[in-house]
Protein backbone atom coordinates (compact mmCIF):
# COMPACT_ATOMS: atom_id res chain seq x y z
CA UNK A 1 0.00 0.00 0.00
CA UNK A 2 1.54 3.78 -0.74
CA UNK A 3 0.55 6.53 1.15
CA UNK A 4 1.92 9.31 -1.24
CA UNK A 5 -0.18 12.63 -1.22
CA UNK A 6 -2.13 11.68 1.74
CA UNK A 7 -2.83 14.81 3.79
CA UNK A 8 -3.98 15.71 7.65
CA UNK A 9 -7.51 15.96 6.23
CA UNK A 10 -8.49 12.65 5.56
CA UNK A 11 -7.91 11.39 9.39
CA UNK A 12 -11.46 13.73 9.66
CA UNK A 13 -12.48 16.20 11.45
CA UNK A 14 -13.21 17.19 15.14
CA UNK A 15 -14.76 20.63 16.74
CA UNK A 16 -12.55 21.63 19.85
CA UNK A 17 -15.24 23.12 22.20
CA UNK A 18 -18.11 22.65 19.21
CA UNK A 19 -16.54 25.19 17.26
CA UNK A 20 -13.07 25.08 16.38
CA UNK A 21 -13.11 22.65 13.65
CA UNK A 22 -9.23 20.89 12.91
CA UNK A 23 -7.89 17.82 11.43
CA UNK A 24 -7.87 15.34 13.96
CA UNK A 25 -4.43 14.36 12.93
CA UNK A 26 -2.36 16.76 14.37
CA UNK A 27 1.46 17.79 15.76
CA UNK A 28 3.63 17.95 18.67
CA UNK A 29 6.14 20.90 18.63
CA UNK A 30 8.06 19.95 21.27
CA UNK A 31 11.15 18.30 19.23
CA UNK A 32 11.98 21.27 17.76
CA UNK A 33 14.12 22.48 20.63
CA UNK A 34 17.00 21.41 22.06
CA UNK A 35 18.23 18.32 23.92
CA UNK A 36 15.80 17.64 27.00
CA UNK A 37 13.87 20.39 25.70
CA UNK A 38 15.88 23.26 26.61
CA UNK A 39 17.60 25.83 24.62
CA UNK A 40 18.08 26.02 20.95
CA UNK A 41 17.69 23.21 18.35
CA UNK A 42 20.60 21.72 16.79
CA UNK A 43 20.05 23.00 13.63
CA UNK A 44 17.43 25.73 13.20
CA UNK A 45 17.04 25.66 9.65
CA UNK A 46 15.75 21.95 9.82
CA UNK A 47 13.69 23.04 12.45
CA UNK A 48 11.91 25.59 11.01
CA UNK A 49 11.71 23.57 7.98
CA UNK A 50 9.56 21.00 9.09
CA UNK A 51 7.47 23.45 11.14
CA UNK A 52 6.85 25.40 7.56
CA UNK A 53 5.88 21.94 6.04
CA UNK A 54 3.09 21.00 8.78
CA UNK A 55 0.50 23.20 7.10
CA UNK A 56 1.38 22.24 3.88
CA UNK A 57 0.54 18.76 4.80
CA UNK A 58 -2.60 19.40 6.45
CA UNK A 59 -2.23 19.79 9.79
CA UNK A 60 -3.75 22.28 11.11
CA UNK A 61 -3.71 21.46 14.46
CA UNK A 62 -0.17 22.14 16.66
CA UNK A 63 0.63 21.92 20.08
CA UNK A 64 3.45 23.27 22.43
CA UNK A 65 4.11 25.12 25.97
CA UNK A 66 5.67 27.94 27.21
CA UNK A 67 8.12 25.73 29.01
CA UNK A 68 8.99 24.04 25.79
CA UNK A 69 12.80 25.32 25.72
CA UNK A 70 11.39 27.42 27.26
CA UNK A 71 9.92 29.52 24.72
CA UNK A 72 12.29 28.58 22.15
CA UNK A 73 9.11 26.20 20.19
CA UNK A 74 6.82 29.42 20.54
CA UNK A 75 8.73 31.44 19.11
CA UNK A 76 9.97 29.17 16.53
CA UNK A 77 6.37 28.65 15.60
CA UNK A 78 6.17 32.49 15.35
CA UNK A 79 8.91 32.69 13.19
CA UNK A 80 7.57 29.87 10.66
CA UNK A 81 3.80 29.93 10.66
CA UNK A 82 2.80 33.40 12.04
CA UNK A 83 0.16 34.87 11.20
CA UNK A 84 -0.87 30.99 10.97
CA UNK A 85 -3.78 31.63 8.60
CA UNK A 86 -6.38 28.48 9.37
CA UNK A 87 -3.64 26.59 12.11
CA UNK A 88 -4.67 26.27 15.36
CA UNK A 89 -1.89 26.40 17.88
CA UNK A 90 -2.71 25.07 21.03
CA UNK A 91 -0.04 25.95 24.24
CA UNK A 92 0.08 25.13 27.54
CA UNK A 93 1.62 26.47 30.85
CA UNK A 94 2.02 25.21 34.20
CA UNK A 95 5.51 23.97 34.58
CA UNK A 96 8.85 26.24 35.21
CA UNK A 97 12.30 24.98 33.95
CA UNK A 98 15.23 25.33 35.94
CA UNK A 99 17.52 23.26 33.64
CA UNK A 100 17.54 20.51 30.57
CA UNK A 101 14.74 17.79 31.56
CA UNK A 102 13.83 19.62 34.44
CA UNK A 103 10.16 20.14 35.24
CA UNK A 104 8.84 21.52 38.05
CA UNK A 105 5.24 21.87 38.57
CA UNK A 106 4.03 25.43 39.18
CA UNK A 107 0.63 26.19 39.36
CA UNK A 108 -0.15 29.35 41.67
CA UNK A 109 -2.54 31.66 39.54
CA UNK A 110 -0.53 34.53 38.97
CA UNK A 111 1.69 32.64 37.60
CA UNK A 112 -0.85 30.82 35.49
CA UNK A 113 -1.96 34.05 34.26
CA UNK A 114 1.53 35.88 33.77
CA UNK A 115 2.51 32.50 31.47
CA UNK A 116 -0.89 33.11 29.41
CA UNK A 117 -0.09 36.34 28.94
CA UNK A 118 3.60 36.19 27.32
CA UNK A 119 2.41 32.97 25.26
CA UNK A 120 0.19 34.96 23.52
CA UNK A 121 2.66 37.54 23.23
CA UNK A 122 5.51 34.88 22.24
CA UNK A 123 2.86 33.54 19.12
CA UNK A 124 1.71 36.89 18.45
CA UNK A 125 -2.06 36.36 18.91
CA UNK A 126 -5.00 38.40 20.12
CA UNK A 127 -6.48 35.62 22.14
CA UNK A 128 -5.24 31.99 22.68
CA UNK A 129 -7.21 29.14 20.45
CA UNK A 130 -6.66 26.59 23.08
CA UNK A 131 -4.47 26.65 26.34
CA UNK A 132 -3.86 24.17 28.34
CA UNK A 133 -2.74 23.27 32.24
CA UNK A 134 0.20 21.31 31.82
CA UNK A 135 0.02 19.65 35.23
CA UNK A 136 -2.38 20.34 38.36
CA UNK A 137 -0.04 21.50 40.56
CA UNK A 138 -0.30 19.42 44.09
CA UNK A 139 0.87 22.25 46.12
CA UNK A 140 -1.91 24.57 44.79
CA UNK A 141 -5.43 24.37 45.53
CA UNK A 142 -6.91 22.78 42.81
CA UNK A 143 -9.79 25.16 42.17
CA UNK A 144 -8.02 28.15 42.45
CA UNK A 145 -5.96 26.66 39.23
CA UNK A 146 -9.15 26.22 37.53
CA UNK A 147 -10.28 29.69 38.57
CA UNK A 148 -7.55 31.19 36.77
CA UNK A 149 -8.30 29.56 33.71
CA UNK A 150 -11.59 30.68 34.16
CA UNK A 151 -10.50 34.14 34.23
CA UNK A 152 -8.42 34.07 31.49
CA UNK A 153 -11.31 32.88 29.54
CA UNK A 154 -13.39 35.89 30.76
CA UNK A 155 -11.20 38.36 29.75
CA UNK A 156 -10.89 36.87 26.46
CA UNK A 157 -6.92 36.38 26.41
CA UNK A 158 -7.88 32.50 25.98
CA UNK A 159 -10.62 30.73 23.88
CA UNK A 160 -10.97 27.21 24.99
CA UNK A 161 -9.24 25.50 27.60
CA UNK A 162 -7.39 21.98 28.78
CA UNK A 163 -6.22 19.74 30.98
CA UNK A 164 -3.22 17.56 31.01
CA UNK A 165 -2.62 14.13 32.70
CA UNK A 166 -5.41 13.89 35.01
CA UNK A 167 -8.29 12.04 36.18
CA UNK A 168 -11.96 11.07 35.46
CA UNK A 169 -11.94 12.93 38.58
CA UNK A 170 -9.99 16.10 38.01
CA UNK A 171 -11.99 16.56 34.92
CA UNK A 172 -15.18 16.17 36.73
CA UNK A 173 -13.77 19.02 39.61
CA UNK A 174 -12.38 21.10 36.81
CA UNK A 175 -15.88 21.30 34.94
CA UNK A 176 -17.38 22.38 37.72
CA UNK A 177 -15.09 25.65 37.10
CA UNK A 178 -15.19 26.01 33.45
CA UNK A 179 -16.00 24.15 30.47
CA UNK A 180 -13.20 21.46 29.60
CA UNK A 181 -12.21 21.24 26.06
CA UNK A 182 -9.80 18.93 25.72
CA UNK A 183 -7.63 16.12 27.48
CA UNK A 184 -3.78 16.01 26.97
CA UNK A 185 -3.06 12.17 29.02
CA UNK A 186 -0.12 10.01 27.98
CA UNK A 187 -1.91 6.81 25.74
CA UNK A 188 -0.40 4.80 23.20
CA UNK A 189 -0.99 1.43 21.41
CA UNK A 190 1.39 -0.15 24.73
CA UNK A 191 0.43 2.55 27.51
CA UNK A 192 -3.12 2.56 28.66
CA UNK A 193 -2.97 3.90 31.66
CA UNK A 194 -5.84 6.59 30.73
CA UNK A 195 -8.14 3.55 28.65
CA UNK A 196 -11.00 4.79 31.47
CA UNK A 197 -10.05 8.80 30.86
CA UNK A 198 -10.40 8.04 26.89
CA UNK A 199 -13.42 6.57 27.40
CA UNK A 200 -14.88 9.50 29.14
CA UNK A 201 -13.83 12.00 26.53
CA UNK A 202 -15.35 9.79 23.96
CA UNK A 203 -19.09 9.57 26.01
CA UNK A 204 -19.16 13.57 26.77
CA UNK A 205 -17.46 14.52 23.11
CA UNK A 206 -14.16 16.08 25.05
CA UNK A 207 -11.09 16.04 22.52
CA UNK A 208 -8.75 13.59 23.36
CA UNK A 209 -4.42 14.61 22.96
CA UNK A 210 -2.52 11.34 23.17
CA UNK A 211 0.95 12.39 23.71
CA UNK A 212 3.67 10.40 23.13
CA UNK A 213 1.00 8.64 20.60
CA UNK A 214 4.98 7.25 19.24
CA UNK A 215 6.33 6.23 22.61
CA UNK A 216 8.81 8.51 22.00
CA UNK A 217 9.95 6.41 18.47
CA UNK A 218 10.04 2.72 19.99
CA UNK A 219 6.46 2.10 18.20
CA UNK A 220 8.07 3.65 14.95
CA UNK A 221 11.14 0.89 14.66
CA UNK A 222 11.60 -2.08 12.77
CA UNK A 223 11.56 -4.29 15.60
CA UNK A 224 7.97 -2.88 17.62
CA UNK A 225 5.31 -5.22 18.15
CA UNK A 226 3.47 -3.50 15.14
CA UNK A 227 6.11 -4.54 12.96
CA UNK A 228 4.21 -7.59 11.14
CA UNK A 229 1.06 -5.59 10.85
CA UNK A 230 2.84 -2.58 9.25
CA UNK A 231 4.91 -5.03 6.91
CA UNK A 232 1.61 -6.81 5.82
CA UNK A 233 -0.47 -3.39 5.03
CA UNK A 234 2.86 -2.10 3.30
CA UNK A 235 3.05 1.15 5.97
CA UNK A 236 5.66 1.74 9.04
CA UNK A 237 5.23 1.14 12.42
CA UNK A 238 4.75 4.50 13.07
CA UNK A 239 1.89 5.01 10.61
CA UNK A 240 0.28 1.62 12.10
CA UNK A 241 0.74 3.30 15.62
CA UNK A 242 -0.76 6.56 14.41
CA UNK A 243 -3.92 4.93 12.61
CA UNK A 244 -4.34 2.64 15.56
CA UNK A 245 -4.98 5.87 18.09
CA UNK A 246 -7.00 7.31 15.35
CA UNK A 247 -9.29 4.80 15.05
CA UNK A 248 -9.38 4.19 19.24
CA UNK A 249 -12.10 7.37 19.06
CA UNK A 250 -13.65 10.16 17.13
CA UNK A 251 -12.45 12.23 19.94
CA UNK A 252 -9.05 11.37 19.55
CA UNK A 253 -6.43 14.13 17.86
CA UNK A 254 -2.89 12.34 17.93
CA UNK A 255 0.03 14.76 18.20
CA UNK A 256 2.99 13.18 17.13
CA UNK A 257 6.15 14.59 17.79
CA UNK A 258 9.10 15.41 15.27
CA UNK A 259 12.21 17.75 13.98
CA UNK A 260 12.64 16.44 11.07
CA UNK A 261 10.31 16.17 7.44
CA UNK A 262 10.60 13.21 6.83
CA UNK A 263 9.21 11.71 9.97
CA UNK A 264 6.73 14.46 9.98
CA UNK A 265 5.95 13.20 5.97
CA UNK A 266 6.10 9.54 6.91
CA UNK A 267 3.49 10.76 10.18
CA UNK A 268 0.61 12.46 8.31
CA UNK A 269 0.85 9.97 5.54
CA UNK A 270 -0.58 7.39 8.52
CA UNK A 271 -4.13 9.94 7.79
CA UNK A 272 -4.77 7.60 4.83
CA UNK A 273 -4.47 4.17 6.32
CA UNK A 274 -7.42 2.58 7.34
CA UNK A 275 -6.91 -0.53 9.47
CA UNK A 276 -9.49 -3.47 8.97
CA UNK A 277 -11.69 -4.50 12.03
CA UNK A 278 -9.55 -7.50 12.23
CA UNK A 279 -6.31 -5.46 12.55
CA UNK A 280 -7.81 -3.22 14.90
CA UNK A 281 -8.67 -5.93 17.15
CA UNK A 282 -5.35 -7.66 16.89
CA UNK A 283 -3.04 -4.82 17.27
CA UNK A 284 -5.43 -3.38 20.45
CA UNK A 285 -4.81 -7.22 21.80
CA UNK A 286 -0.66 -7.02 21.05
CA UNK A 287 -0.74 -4.01 23.07
CA UNK A 288 -2.80 -4.81 26.33
CA UNK A 289 -0.67 -7.58 26.68
CA UNK A 290 2.49 -5.41 26.12
CA UNK A 291 1.02 -2.90 28.75
CA UNK A 292 0.36 -5.86 31.45
CA UNK A 293 3.62 -6.95 31.24
CA UNK A 294 5.28 -3.78 31.40
CA UNK A 295 3.29 -3.08 34.60
CA UNK A 296 4.34 -7.29 35.76
CA UNK A 297 7.78 -6.19 35.90
CA UNK A 298 7.37 -3.28 37.68
N1 LIG B 1 1.19 17.10 28.09
C1 LIG B 1 2.38 16.63 28.36
O1 LIG B 1 2.75 16.47 29.52
C2 LIG B 1 3.31 16.28 27.24
C3 LIG B 1 4.50 15.57 27.48
C4 LIG B 1 5.32 15.26 26.40
C5 LIG B 1 4.96 15.64 25.12
N2 LIG B 1 3.81 16.34 24.91
C6 LIG B 1 3.38 16.76 23.55
O2 LIG B 1 3.18 15.58 22.78
C7 LIG B 1 3.95 15.63 21.58
C8 LIG B 1 4.37 14.22 21.21
O3 LIG B 1 5.06 13.60 22.26
P1 LIG B 1 6.58 13.15 22.12
O4 LIG B 1 7.27 14.03 21.12
O5 LIG B 1 7.15 13.08 23.48
O6 LIG B 1 6.51 11.66 21.65
P2 LIG B 1 6.14 10.89 20.28
O7 LIG B 1 5.41 11.78 19.35
O8 LIG B 1 5.57 9.60 20.68
O9 LIG B 1 7.58 10.56 19.71
C9 LIG B 1 8.45 11.54 19.25
C10 LIG B 1 9.82 10.87 19.00
O10 LIG B 1 9.67 9.90 18.00
C11 LIG B 1 10.56 10.16 16.93
N3 LIG B 1 9.78 10.00 15.70
C12 LIG B 1 8.71 10.72 15.29
N4 LIG B 1 8.26 10.27 14.11
C13 LIG B 1 9.06 9.24 13.76
C14 LIG B 1 9.09 8.37 12.64
N5 LIG B 1 8.21 8.47 11.66
N6 LIG B 1 10.06 7.42 12.61
C15 LIG B 1 10.97 7.30 13.60
N7 LIG B 1 10.98 8.10 14.69
C16 LIG B 1 10.05 9.06 14.77
C17 LIG B 1 11.04 11.59 17.10
O11 LIG B 1 12.38 11.75 16.74
P3 LIG B 1 12.82 12.66 15.47
O12 LIG B 1 12.76 14.08 15.92
O13 LIG B 1 14.20 12.15 15.23
O14 LIG B 1 11.87 12.34 14.36
C18 LIG B 1 10.88 11.83 18.60
O15 LIG B 1 12.07 11.49 19.28
C19 LIG B 1 5.10 16.60 21.93
O16 LIG B 1 5.67 17.16 20.76
C20 LIG B 1 4.39 17.60 22.79
O17 LIG B 1 3.72 18.56 21.99
C21 LIG B 1 2.98 16.65 25.94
Amino acid sequence: MTLTGVTAAQSGTFRIGGDLEVNRLGFGAMRVTGEGVWGDPADRGTALATLRRVPELGVNFIDTADSYGPAVSEELLREALHPYDAVVIATKAGFLRTGPNVWVPMGRPEYLKQQAELSRRRLGVERIDLWQLHRIDPKVPRDEQFGAIKELMDAGIVRHAGLSEVSVEEIEAARAVFPVATVQNLYNLVNRKSEDVVDYCDREGIGFIPWYPLAAGSLARDGSVLADVAARLGASPSQVALAWVLRRSPVMLPIPGTGKVKHLEENVAAAGLQLSDEDFRALDEVGRQEWAAQNAER
